[in-house]
């Protein structure tokens, strides 16, 4: 691999943005082309044949594209797909988001816990095994069909509405949120509108700890100019518009997973 590459970071839309906004906070000198699969979107629903095509195809992209490490900022991408990439394509380095559910474990594991996610990821093998290992056995799984989907559209009255529904009978049973898919980190405010204070899981900045660690060890770390290319696979301005403003959002807040 060349030091000099992008770091290619994919999802079904511009939910990734959050975890590349982490990203970017420890690794601010790395070049980044963020693929949105918008055409696809949601993967939520999608079998697992059809999602590991459907990465394969943006893995190839990212080859050409010359990138050096690939980041699946997609829960339900890398819950069905990430295996088969690694077995696929030896040569690159694959650094895959999951459900924060073993930070629960480490650090707040006698609270009642909200597992927001997919239904692709709430039921994987790969997310049932790690409920499995650090089972707190107070927590309660909820597959939140179409809510991604709700955010990549943007309208907040919408997902108000969705949240009010699904979630209100959550309130004052739960303290812990697990934020299992990428475009959850965006509405954490309108959750807590519904559930009142609660303390939030997100995947994200450990990731990006160790997707340093796979680049320091690698020797794979550069010094360039920290440029973001976007591409979506719909080429929708609209969608180009909204994550380049989300992302200088986040990169101007310190917000992070609050302990
Ligand atoms: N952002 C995605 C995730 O983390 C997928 C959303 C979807 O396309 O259903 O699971």
């Amino acid at each position: 691999m060349n030091k000099s590459g992008k770091i290619g970071v994919f999802d079904s839309g511009i939910g990734g943005v959050t975890v590349l906004s982490e990203i970017m906070k420890i690794l601010p000198k790395e070049n980044y082309l963020y693929y949105s699969d918008s055409k696809n979107n949601p993967y939520g629903d999608k079998t697992d044949e059809e999602i590991k095509q459907l990465c394969d195809n943006i893995v190839q992209y990212f080859i050409e594209k010359d990138c050096k490490a690939i980041v699946i900022a997609c829960n339900t991408a890398s819950a069905k797909a990430a295996q088969c990439l690694r077995k696929k394509y030896p040569n690159i380095p694959f650094i895959a988001i999951e459900p924060a559910y073993k930070m629960v474990y480490d650090y707040a594991y006698s609270k009642p816990t909200l597992v927001m996610a997919t239904k692709g990821t709430i039921h994987s093998e790969k997310f049932n095994l790690l409920l499995k290992k650090y089972d707190n056995h107070k927590t309660y799984l909820l597959s939140c069909v179409g809510l991604a989907d709700k955010i990549e559209q943007g309208n907040k009255e919408e997902i108000r509405k969705y949240l009010k529904e699904t979630l209100s009978s959550y309130k004052n049973e739960v303290e812990n949120v697990v934020l299992g898919c990428t475009h959850y980190p965006l509405i954490q405010e309108e959750i807590e509108e519904i559930l009142g204070q609660v303390q939030f899981f997100n995947g994200a900045p450990n990731l990006a700890q160790y997707l340093k660690k796979i680049l320091q060890d690698n020797n794979l770390l550069t010094n360039g100019q920290g440029i973001v290319e976007f591409e979506d696979s719909q080429e929708l301005e609209e969608k180009k518009r909204r994550f380049f403003e989300i992302l200088r959002e986040r990169e101007n807040s310190n917000e992070n997973i609050k302990k």
